[in-house]
């Protein structure tokens, strides 16, 4: 397979790129779109510092960021800076589980262990971070967040840039609005209106007016 380019050269974008790895493709390059940020661990390979892009410089990624909003943000810059050439790809974990009467779009990272179950729909660029379960005929929008050992039930409708933390479980039947916050290890038991945090079992919706992660 050729290379595909992962957006963020730090912490997390090394883990994408091991599963990219894993999954057959060559690493292009990483994109770095913040500099500043102190980062112990290098590699050798080009990096592409992202106000240098240029059209045609990049043109297959994955975003290495689990932030729903960073990541819609670097999206819509790189569309822009890459003048429209640059395309999505989707990396898959080989240990990962996608039933193949599921369907993930563009930009879509499933890392290794998780299972997508038949029927299930994922928009663009979700993240669904190891070791996560989702259950049969469950939806997501685009530019969500699973974390990692999350179980989301069956027949579930999750909305865009929602964001579920780790370990946290959704029963069936729930729907989760956009720009949610789900908290590590909660217990989603009723239905979630559009920006709320909610935290706790059964979870409990602490702020209302929650912008998004
Ligand atoms: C829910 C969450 C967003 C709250 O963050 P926060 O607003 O910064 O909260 P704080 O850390 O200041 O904690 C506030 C209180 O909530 C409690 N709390 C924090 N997270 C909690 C959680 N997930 N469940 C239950 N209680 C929690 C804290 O113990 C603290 O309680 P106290 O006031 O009695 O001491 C955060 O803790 C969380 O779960 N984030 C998800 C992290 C994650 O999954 N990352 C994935 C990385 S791959």
């Amino acid at each position: 397979m050729d290379g595909i380019w992962i957006i963020g050269y730090r912490d997390f974008g090394f883990e994408v790129a091991d599963v990219a790895q894993e999954a057959g493709y060559a690493i292009a390059g990483y994109v770095e779109y913040d500099a500043s940020e102190k980062q112990e661990e290098r590699r050798e390979a080009r990096i592409l510092p992202i106000d240098e892009m240029t059209p045609g410089a990049v043109d297959r990624f994955v975003c290495a960021m689990t932030s729903t909003l960073l990541r819609q943000s670097l999206v819509e810059r790189i569309a822009v800076l890459s003048g429209g050439t640059a395309a999505p790809a989707s990396v898959v974990h080989p240990s990962a589980t996608v039933s193949r009467h599921a369907k993930t779009q563009g930009g879509t990272v499933v890392m290794a262990g998780s299972v997508i179950a038949s029927g299930a729909k994922l928009g663009q660029w979700n993240l669904v971070n190891r070791g996560a379960t989702i259950g049969h005929h469950t939806q997501f929008g685009d530019y969500c967040t699973v974390g990692p050992g999350v179980h989301v039930g069956g027949n579930c409708n999750i909305e865009r840039n929602t964001y579920i933390g780790i370990g946290a479980t959704v029963l069936n039947y729930i729907r989760i609005g956009s720009h949610c916050l789900v908290g590590a290890g909660a217990v989603v038991t009723k239905d979630v209106p559009d920006h709320s945090l909610v935290m706790g079992v059964p979870a409990r919706v602490i702020k209302s007016d929650f912008p998004g992660r």
